[in-house]
């Protein structure tokens, strides 16, 4: 079988001092040589900034669990991501992942009934049946890129109906997704925030012009649920919140944008990942097909495997010392959930690829905080499904090129992978 070098996970081998602020350094694959030197040598680790701020690097399972558990200490107002905000920008672009409990727990109620692990269940239907037409459409072509024709097309409509935003504007809602998560990346932004100016961008979404349109989106369809109530989520989100306060347009705006965002590109670059880790490890491929009933653990196995959003980051409110370093009031301190997945103390063999592994409690969509993944049933229905689905032909698929990998310190993919159908 042939398949491209570059879409192997590497054993923690070659380079063990990687900048892992630098997206570049992801182009190549995950640095992880540099997160196993952190958790072995130094699993609460200070890296300066080229701004002059730094952050704390958390790199072991139950230290990222302990301290997401601990969200009076270790707090998410302050942003979730490495980039530095000021006040002005925080709360401009406050969505409720950076909110603490209780003020996160408000809006949280508003959605979470739409993701519920039942509520996902009755949508499997739809998602098998979306699943069968994306890949009638792809393997007969014989050679395609499996991200761009397959994975990047099952999310967005599945979330687009859910949400209840017109099935021609799923396009369009994907592709500034992409713009928004793919903000360092020149591929789907002109506008990259560490190469170009974005500070007319400061107070949107992920500094990003495509924020502004996902705002004015988001307006349009509120003003029209308001008018024309519907059975969708977004008539849910509208509604009076259980204290009686509707969602201000702002908080709207955030909410819905942030659905956009995580609901995309990270499910896509699990299935993608998922896959490949299938193609490059042909045994389990062959033990898969055999017995599909070991899917679901395979689907835990794929979302280890690739870990699509990287780290979280928290702020310390308060000094406080974790192992033999004390965080002082302010410090940024980043869950690298990524790290976490591959650690010895937790997962026995951690670099092997096993699809019988369990108990398998992954840090993909966190773990241990009021945080969890709000998607994380309708990513795994969908993963599981596009699996079900492609598994009795997937052993004819061949990686056909290189594997594009995103730039991004954030959000870890393939963007494109040529694969071809063997014939069969
Ligand atoms: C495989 C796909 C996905 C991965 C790897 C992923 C990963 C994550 C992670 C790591 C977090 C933060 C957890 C924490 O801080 O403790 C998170 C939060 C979140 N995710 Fe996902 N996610 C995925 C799919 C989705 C989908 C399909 C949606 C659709 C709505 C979604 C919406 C959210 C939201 C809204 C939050 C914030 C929740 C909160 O603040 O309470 N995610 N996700």
């Amino acid at each position: 079988m042939s398949t491209a070098s570059t879409t192997r996970t590497p054993a923690p081998v070659g380079d063990r001092w990687l900048d892992l602020t630098d997206p570049d350094v992801y182009r190549a694959g995950v640095p992880h040589a540099t997160f196993q030197r952190l958790r072995d040598e130094d699993p609460v680790a200070w890296t300066e900034e080229r701004d002059g701020s730094g952050f704390w690097s958390i790199t072991r399972y139950a230290d990222i669990v302990a301290l997401n558990r601990d969200f009076r200490t270790f707090t998410s107002r302050h942003g979730i991501r490495l980039e530095e905000m000021d006040e002005e920008e925080a709360e401009a672009r406050r969505t409720m992942m950076e909110m603490d409990p209780p003020e996160h727990t408000r809006l949280r109620r508003l959605v979470q009934g739409g993701f519920t692990r039942r509520t996902v269940q009755s949508y499997e239907h739809a998602i098998r049946v979306l699943a069968q037409a994306v890949l009638e459409e792809a393997l007969p072509q014989g050679r395609f890129d499996l991200v761009t024709d397959v994975a990047r097309q099952l999310p967005m409509r599945m979330l687009g109906r859910l949400l209840g935003a017109p099935e021609e504007d799923y396009g369009y809602l994907v592709d500034r997704g992409d713009a928004m998560i793919g903000n360092t990346d020149p591929e789907f932004t002109d506008h990259v925030v560490d190469q170009t100016d974005t500070e007319g961008f400061r107070l949107m979404p992920f500094r990003s012009p495509a924020g502004i349109e996902l705002f004015e989106y988001a307006q349009k369809l509120a003003d029209d649920r308001r008018a024309n109530p519907r059975d969708d989520v977004v008539t849910k989100m509208l509604a009076p919140t259980m204290d009686g306060e509707p969602l201000t347009d702002l908080e709207f705006k955030n909410l819905f944008t942030l659905m956009v965002a995580a609901g995309n590109d990270t499910t896509r670059y699990s299935m993608v990942g998922g896959i490949v880790a299938l193609l490059d490890h042909p045994d389990q491929l062959a033990l898969l097909q055999e017995r599909p009933d070991l899917v679901p653990t395979a689907v835990e196995e794929m979302l280890r495997w690739t870990s699509v959003t990287m780290h979280f980051r928290r702020t310390a409110a308060k000094d406080v010392q974790v192992h033999d370093h004390t965080i002082r009031a302010g410090d940024k301190v980043v869950l690298w959930w990524i790290s976490g997945d591959f650690d010895e103390r937790q997962f026995p063999d951690p670099y092997r690829f096993d699809i019988t592994r369990d108990p398998n409690e992954h840090l993909a969509f966190g773990r241990g905080g009021p945080h969890r993944c709000l998607g994380e049933w309708l990513a795994r229905v969908e993963i599981r499904v596009l699996l079900e689905e492609l598994l009795p032909q997937l052993d004819r698929l061949r990686v056909a090129g290189p594997a594009e990998r995103l730039r991004s310190n954030f959000i870890s993919g393939i963007k494109h992978l040529p694969v071809e159908v063997a014939a069969g």
